[in-house]
């Protein structure tokens, strides 16, 4: 899929160099037929070679090389399915085929890997040598299949850096040279992929290159070559290791009694993973977010509300990220971990005294503390009764950045807790250790290999288009983008069994896609399978269309999880350069397939109670029934969604509807609103004093007066004229029940885009953006209007993670196959009944 153009220039190539070749008759002058080619550059070289008898027996060659022996012409035009394209493609013909040959005084055999001589200022190419064959016309040749050095690949040579410069991809790509062009040999040794890179380094023999992955350009792939993954379907009675994030639990339905534990970094409300645990129990496996990061408090609040079984941690990825090493250090210092020298009688005294690499987050801040001179506590006399919490950062807001406890003390209730600093502890060394013993056993903090599968989409503010100072040159020095590393180096240090990362489109277009590539790169250079894919939320069963791209990580011993094939028609939009234009998840235009139509406006919110600007209701009853399918199974009770935790401490609110409330337009805005028509298409351009000129441009109407609001101020204003330059049609505009919605934003301000209404003056509530982002109805959200926009317009829509959560079960029960896409046995919202034998209730 995909391919085609890219197949076309190699063909273009091929023919290219037949012509010249024949036309100059010159044996030395050839062309390198690589894939990274961009022309036929031709690679003149003088060298000694020859095809080493006896020739591989007549009929053994035919049944090898069916292709190669059809014809008498010397190349045979026909379809060839080997690389996995339907194009009519070239084929040498051969007169005989050779397991040797020798060039330059140098024997080479079949299967041995060669330097290929590139053009000039460009380093070699690398191939296996997989057949060596003379042409009708006499001339030697031999098939390369191509390996990729890293900036070869999407990781490309600005984040090559990331990888060791001895490793190497191979590549499916095939094609026939001329067999001057090879240089030399080169040993390329293949070794197992392991996550544990020190141990993998003493696997790696003493050749000039290794290999352990290959490299394709469909989904951008990076996969195992052999991939050695025993079906493990048989999970439900089987114990995996808690080792590796899994461990036995007690379930009464279908899923696997084996859990898996999940990790929603930048949590926000938790729509990721709340969609992957999903869909992941729709393919027959129990994922649980046991831990959820995020700096903001209401979305902590949000997913902790309908997740009560999540460890919710309201702090930053990057103090997540020390507190994860400084848990690990407590744990090896009680032994927990099996440390060489376990502290006795359980001292908790200060890390300084470790022999450790002097990188802990504790150590660097402490030492700041002491350069401040401010290293003394002052020593109160109150008993500690016991540590309720850990966290790393600065609770107190005193500047004073480290570890830190949240004590109870004796004699005092919760309203006296207080957080204390590791060093403030030295006292009570034994409610320490009591306190990271309970905590290792209840996983309060993960460790490494204690956690499955990481997921989250670190923001990337650097590259948005409103921020005026984007640093295209050096991406990473640019804080914004720092989440990004961090998001990396919590996977590097945790090393899971699975990754997927979510991001904006722009990740792929800002400075050449230096951040998707850098992402690809880490993953790849820890040792991680990967793939690339970008979807559009609309083919799954919403009414919105929003491009997100998922990067999946698989550790080598796993399958890499697929892409599902979209279930709905939408057509994805926005143009994504350069090789990137490879990962659109879609069917391809040949494949017949039956997809559902996509769905409307109407389709999602057509039944929701009417509601003014000025609404100040947050839980109500429907009041209406449902009128589609959609709305009848958006709005099941959480009893009936899959996977939702029932036995919730909320049980009695159930079956309401909330967050069907708009941001408040002020009076000038709502009295704009009030006054653009109510039909398909309207805007500011339809208010009284502007007229549309040439090339679709919006100008003043000079034959009226400026029209006025009552508060004095003009009816349209200026920045709706001057927006786009005048182009845009998204101010004040009205979105329409029969449309499919652009994308769910963040801020719910008309002013720029269309986000209103199509019959009421307002703009679309909470709920109708939750339900554009399949929110199931129960799915409660709290803090202020504004930051309940904030938390369903961030979020990703939640069938987009349901069938990447479906397509992560299929592969980590090791019965995913290993093509890239795969199609999925159900769909949005139907999906989210917790049994096909749920009525569903459409009353009001
Ligand atoms: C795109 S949203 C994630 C949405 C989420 N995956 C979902 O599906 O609902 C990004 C989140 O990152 C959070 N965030 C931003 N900077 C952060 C940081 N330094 N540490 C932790 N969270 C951060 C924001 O509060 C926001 O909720």
């Amino acid at each position: 899929m995909g391919r085609g153009s890219k197949r076309k220039v190699e063909k273009q190539q091929l023919d290219e160099s037949i012509d010249s070749e024949s036309e100059t008759q010159n044996e030395d002058s050839t062309t390198l037929l690589h894939p990274r080619s961009k022309k036929g550059r031709k690679v003149a070289r003088d060298a000694e070679l020859c095809l080493v008898g006896p020739s591989i027996a007549a009929d053994e060659a035919r049944r090898r090389w069916p292709l190669r022996y059809q014809s008498k012409n010397k190349v045979k035009k026909q379809a060839v399915t080997e690389t996995s394209n339907d194009e009519e493609d070239d084929v040498l013909q051969a007169r005989n085929h050779y397991d040797k040959a020798k060039v330059d005084g140098c024997l080479y055999k079949l299967g041995d890997n060669a330097y290929v001589q590139a053009e000039d200022g460009n380093l070699n190419y690398i191939a296996r040598i997989v057949e060596l064959f003379e042409t009708i016309d006499k001339k030697p040749y031999f098939k390369a299949q191509w390996f990729y050095r890293a900036e070869d690949t999407v990781i490309n040579k600005d984040n090559a850096h990331l990888l060791d410069k001895r490793r190497v991809f191979l590549s499916d790509i095939h094609d026939d040279n001329p067999l001057n062009c090879i240089l030399s040999k080169v040993e390329i040794a293949q070794v197992a992929p392991n996550i544990d890179l020190v141990a993998k380094e003493r696997t790696i023999p003493q050749s000039e290159l290794y290999y352990d992955m290959k490299y394709s350009l469909p989904y951008l792939t990076f996969k195992n070559i052999v991939t050695e993954t025993p079906k493990r379907d048989s999970d439900t009675s089987s114990v995996v290791s808690s080792e590796c994030g899994s461990s036995e639990c007690n379930s009464n339905n279908t899923t696997s009694k084996v859990e898996r534990s999940l990790l929603d970094l930048y949590s926000g409300c938790g729509a990721m993973s709340t969609g992957l645990c999903m869909g992941a129990s729709l393919s027959g496996v129990k994922l649980v977010t046991r831990w959820a990061v995020d700096i903001n408090s209401y979305a902590c609040k949000s997913l902790q509300w309908n997740h009560p079984e999540t460890k919710v941690r309201n702090e930053t990825a990057e103090d997540f990220l020390c507190l994860l090493k400084e848990w690990e250090k407590l744990c090896q210092k009680f032994s927990l971990l099996g440390a060489d020298k376990p502290l006795e009688n359980g001292s908790s005294e200060t890390s300084d005294e470790e022999d450790d690499d002097g990188q802990g987050c504790e150590e660097e801040q402490e030492k700041e503390r002491e350069d401040d001179g401010d290293s003394e506590d002052s020593s109160e006399e109150f008993e500690v009764e016991r540590l309720l919490d850990i966290c790393f950062g600065d609770p107190n807001q005193v500047n004073k950045p480290g570890l830190y406890f949240k004590v109870r003390w004796k004699g005092y209730d919760a309203s006296y807790d207080t957080w204390e600093p590791m060093k403030g502890l030295s006292n009570c060394p034994e409610k320490v250790k009591d306190f990271v013993r309970k905590g290792y056993k209840s996983n309060i903090v993960p460790l490494p290999g204690n956690v499955y599968f990481i997921c989250g989409g670190p923001p990337c503010q650097g590259i948005s288009g409103f921020n005026r100072f984007r640093n295209g040159n050096a991406p990473l020095d640019d804080i914004k983008n720092k989440q990004l590393v961090v998001y990396m180096d919590i996977i590097e240090h945790l090393k899971p069994r699975y990754v997927l990362m979510e991001n904006v489109v722009d990740i792929l277009k800002f400075a050449k896609g230096f951040l998707g590539r850098y992402a690809i790169g880490r993953l790849v250079s820890m040792n991680y399978q990967a793939r690339m894919g970008m979807m559009t939320a609309g083919s799954y069963g919403v009414a919105q269309c929003r491009m997100r791209v998922f990067l999946w990580g698989a550790h080598p011993s796993e399958k890499l999880p697929q892409y599902p094939l979209p279930t709905h028609e939408v057509a994805s939009r926005g143009h994504v350069p350069n090789e990137f234009e490879e990962i659109n998840v879609a069917y391809s235009k040949s494949d017949t397939c039956q997809l559902e139509r996509a769905l409307t406006l109407g389709d999602a919110i057509s039944d929701l109670p009417q509601v003014n600007n000025d609404e100040s209701v947050d839980q109500r009853k429907y009041g209406k029934v449902a009128r589609t399918e959609f709305q009848k199974y958006i709005r099941l009770q959480r009893k009936d969604v899959i996977n939702l935790t029932v036995d919730t401490p909320h049980a009695s609110s159930l079956g309401m509807l909330y967050d069907h409330r708009p941001l408040q337009l002020n009076a000038d805005d709502y009295e704009r609103v009030c006054r653009v028509p109510k039909r398909k298409g309207a805007n500011f351009r339809d208010l009284p004093g502007v007229i549309v000129g040439e090339n679709n441009r919006v100008e003043w109407d000079t034959t009226m007066e400026r029209v006025k609001l009552k508060s004095g101020k003009p009816l349209v204003p200026d920045y709706a004229m001057k927006f786009v330059k005048g182009r845009s049609t998204k101010p004040f505009g009205r979105l329409w029940m029969d449309e499919i919605v652009k994308t769910v934003v963040t801020r719910a301000k008309p002013h720029n885009q269309s986000i209103l209404h199509p019959s009421q003056d307002r703009v679309l509530t909470i709920r109708e953006n939750a339900r554009l982002q399949g929110f199931p109805d129960c799915y409660k959200l709290f803090g202020s209007i504004k930051e309940r926009y904030i938390q369903v317009g961030n979020a990703v829509a939640v069938p987009v993670a349901i069938a990447l959560g479906y397509a992560f079960g299929l592969a980590c029960r090791g019965v995913s196959d290993d093509e890239p896409l795969m199609i999925l046995p159900f769909k949005f919202p139907k999906c989210l009944a917790r049994s096909s034998q749920i009525e569903v209730d459409d009353s009001d």
